[in-house]
């Protein structure tokens, strides 16, 4: 096989991407990677997820030590913030996946090429960068490009000042006045990390509840926890403009009642959404069909419209979600090996990392009943948790939505320091179809925080021993 001809060519090295490309290897294709960037791991690792678990990581300790570590009888004082140490750190942690994903496309022998990757004709991708370009041949090519950040055309980036999250993950100071417009999960996450570190922050979003993909007790359970730690917020409130003045910057904005309402801001994190990466790729070359909102139009097999050209992640339908691009990935190599690759898109978790963390899984109380399906909700709050209550980890609760008449578990949503791990079981039962009782009946480790899904599960049928 001559050094440009492959059995699998993946544009794009995120989550989505690189991890195809093992798959890949694993199954025997000779397979390369190309990314445009100068780091391979995507959004994800160098802008998007880890970074911001660094920074959050960092600035919860420092809450914690500000405002909890007195009640522990830990006495600290003189508490300060190194900015930059704090980045340092978090770049240190990005730095160190980035290696590692360089180090698993070499151990699985997988060609990384540098530059932007554009499809040239039939079985062809074009990779250039400043220096040169080359053509790399396969039967299979998989468009793995992900997402980028919107832009609102009223309220364009600076960079300086008015900043999506790849600014706001970097800082050199602390902002006095944040907004953020968008109360998601990049603005909730971002606007906490913030907040921790002393800014003023207002969320302002135009839905009437923050994190509006969750039901609605826990939207509002999270926004009074975190208004508890300094955030305010802004809802049904529609961002206008942007006015700037010699040394001073205001958001502009209409409320419920059509005022108008001006917001100072020293920084203005815009959030509001990603969109498809697929500008430069050749699509319409080959032809190659987008839906309404510009995202690559796939089959079931991942297969766009082209023979011999798939696409996964950021740039199909569906959330955008890192692991959600992964299963992708691994489920579209092994269609192409000839197997029976399969994402069950009813379980795919979804979390925001706050404090305390938002997950959940499966459907909604409330799209359960648009459906007209009939439910049963079982509810337990982590303040009858006898580890939440030692942890000083008492805030939120684990709702269980059950089928009325089968049982079946529909969806768990959860609001708890840890959620993001606690999810996971609740995953697993309903990757299994599980039953409420299933849950209730299966035994979580005394004390912790996950005997609080039992008890949710209990719950459903008005069993929960501790509530
Ligand atoms: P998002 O879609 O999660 O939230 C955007 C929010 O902005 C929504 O609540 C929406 O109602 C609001 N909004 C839209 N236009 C507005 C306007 N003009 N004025 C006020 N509010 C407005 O988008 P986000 O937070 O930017 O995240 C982008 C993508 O990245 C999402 O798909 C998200 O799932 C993903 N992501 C996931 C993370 C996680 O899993 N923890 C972390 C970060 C991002």
């Amino acid at each position: 096989m001559s050094e440009n001809n492959f059995d699998l060519i993946v544009i794009g090295s995120g989550p989505g991407g690189y991890v195809a490309a093992i798959r890949g290897a694993q199954l025997g294709l000779q397979t390369a990677i190309v990314e445009k960037d100068p780091n391979l791991g995507g959004t994800c690792l160098n802008v998007g997820c880890i970074p911001s678990k660094a920074l959050l990581h960092s600035t919860e300790m420092f809450h914690f030590a500000e405002h909890s570590a007195p009640n522990h009888g830990i006495n600290l004082s003189n508490l300060s913030i190194n900015i930059e140490k704090l980045m340092a750190k978090k770049s240190q942690v990005v730095s160190q996946l980035r290696a590692g994903v360089a180090h698993l496309m070499k151990t699985n022998k997988i060609k990384v090429f540098k530059g932007l990757g554009k499809l040239s004709g039939e079985q062809k991708v074009l990779v250039q960068n400043a220096d040169a370009s080359e053509t790399l041949n396969a039967p299979n090519i998989i468009i793995a490009t992900g997402s980028s950040v919107i832009e609102l055309p009223f309220l364009p980036f600076d960079g300086e000042i008015v900043v999506s999250s790849d600014d706001a993950i970097a800082f050199e100071s602390v902002p006095e006045k944040l907004v953020v417009v968008g109360a998601g999960a990049i603005g909730l996450e971002l606007g906490s990390v913030w907040a921790r570190l002393g800014s003023e922050v207002t969320v302002v979003e135009s839905l009437p509840t923050i994190a509006p993909s969750f039901d609605k007790d826990v939207s509002k359970m999270a926004e009074r926890l975190f208004k508890r730690q300094g955030l305010q917020f802004l809802l049904k409130t529609k961002v206008t403009g942007v006015k700037k003045e010699a040394n001073k910057t205001y958001l502009s904005a209409e409320n419920q009642k059509g005022e108008t309402i001006e917001l100072e801001a020293d920084k203005i994190l815009v959030a509001v959404g990603r969109k498809a990466n697929t500008t430069g790729l050749g699509l319409d070359g080959h032809g190659i069909k987008t839906d309404a909102k510009g995202r690559i139009a796939v089959d079931a097999n991942f297969k766009t419209n082209a023979p011999g050209i798939y696409a996964i992640g950021d740039v199909i339908t569906g959330p955008m979600l890192a692991h959600k691009a992964e299963e992708e990935g691994v489920a579209c190599v092994e269609c192409i090996a000839g197997q029976a690759g399969h994402v069950n898109y009813g379980v795919i978790p979804n979390v925001i990392y706050t404090e305390p963390e938002i997950a959940s899984v499966g459907i909604t109380e409330i799209t359960a009943k648009e459906q007209g399906t009939e439910v049963k909700v079982g509810k337990f709050n982590f303040i009858a948790n006898g580890r939440a209550i030692a942890s000083d980890a008492t805030d939120g609760f684990v709702k269980v939505i059950a089928d009325k008449t089968t049982d079946q578990l529909l969806g768990i949503q959860i609001i708890a320091s840890s959620g993001s791990e606690l999810i996971a079981s609740a995953v697993a039962h309903m990757e299994y179809a599980g039953s409420a009782e299933d849950l209730a009946r299966t035994i979580h480790a005394h004390p912790t925080m996950s005997e609080a899904l039992k008890e949710a599960a209990l719950a459903v049928d008005g069993n929960a021993i501790h509530n």
